[in-house]
């Protein structure tokens, strides 16, 4: 039976209370703590970097799943492998050579994921797939919590655990925007390990998140 993991976004969290949400998280069975990091530039909206995530470091042994939505970004990897990121995931787009910054992360001790967008295809990391721990399958347009989940992207899930199972590849698949518990399962059954989910753990069930983590495990 495949080990189905949650990480929860602290996208949706009280950013005023971001150690105490944490520490929710951890109690309520994340097993990976989803950290959204925007610059403005790369994504139209901007919310935290490294000094808040060395801040955070301390609330939670969890690993950080740190999501640069940043461009440049390879320039700032080091930054955030310091600050307590586990696992660092780039966008394509944002870097001038993929594989350079992919050999960064790992020379760093941390595990590299590559995140692709809704329109960015497979191809655009195929050459260094098997050197990548983690591939994020964005469901939505990055930028925003509480956005709809665009099903075309089960496509490109299905595809991805194609290619992991037919060469033994090791990366995990995590889907990323829009996860809730209508389409958890779709999603799981396409293919992904990691589910990503802001809203729908922070604001379902009156915020109960023990609840909504269990609720998007089972399928
Ligand atoms: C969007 C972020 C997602 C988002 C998910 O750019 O990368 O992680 O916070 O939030 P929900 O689950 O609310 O769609
Ligand atoms: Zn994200």
């Amino acid at each position: 039976m495949k080990k189905i993991q949650i990480s929860p976004s602290i996208l949706s969290a009280d950013f005023s209370q971001l150690g105490n949400e944490i520490k929710r998280l951890e109690e309520g069975g994340a097993d990976l703590i989803h950290v959204d990091v925007m610059d403005g530039h790369f994504v139209p909206n901007l919310t935290i970097g490294p000094p808040v995530i060395k801040n955070l470091r301390e609330y939670t042994k969890l690993p950080f799943d740190v999501h640069l939505m940043i461009s440049p970004v390879h320039k700032y990897i080091e930054n955030y492998a310091k600050a307590g990121a586990d696992i660092i995931t780039i966008h394509p787009e944002a870097t001038e050579n993929l594989k350079d910054s992919i050999n960064l992360i790992k020379k760093l001790g941390k595990k590299a994921g590559v995140s692709l967008n809704p329109e960015t295809e497979i191809k655009t990391l195929i050459d260094e797939i098997e050197h990548i721990d983690l591939v994020l399958v964005m469901s939505v347009n990055p930028g925003f919590g509480g956005q709809e989940f665009m099903p075309e992207v089960l496509t490109k899930i299905k595809e991805l655990k194609d290619i992991k199972e037919k060469n033994q590849y090791h990366f995990s698949i995590e889907v990323d925007g829009g996860v809730n518990f209508s389409n958890s399962k779709i999603i799981l059954e396409a293919g992904a390990d990691i589910l990503v989910s802001g809203t729908t753990v922070f604001k379902e069930n009156n915020g109960d998140i023990k609840t909504n983590i269990e609720k998007l495990k089972s399928i």
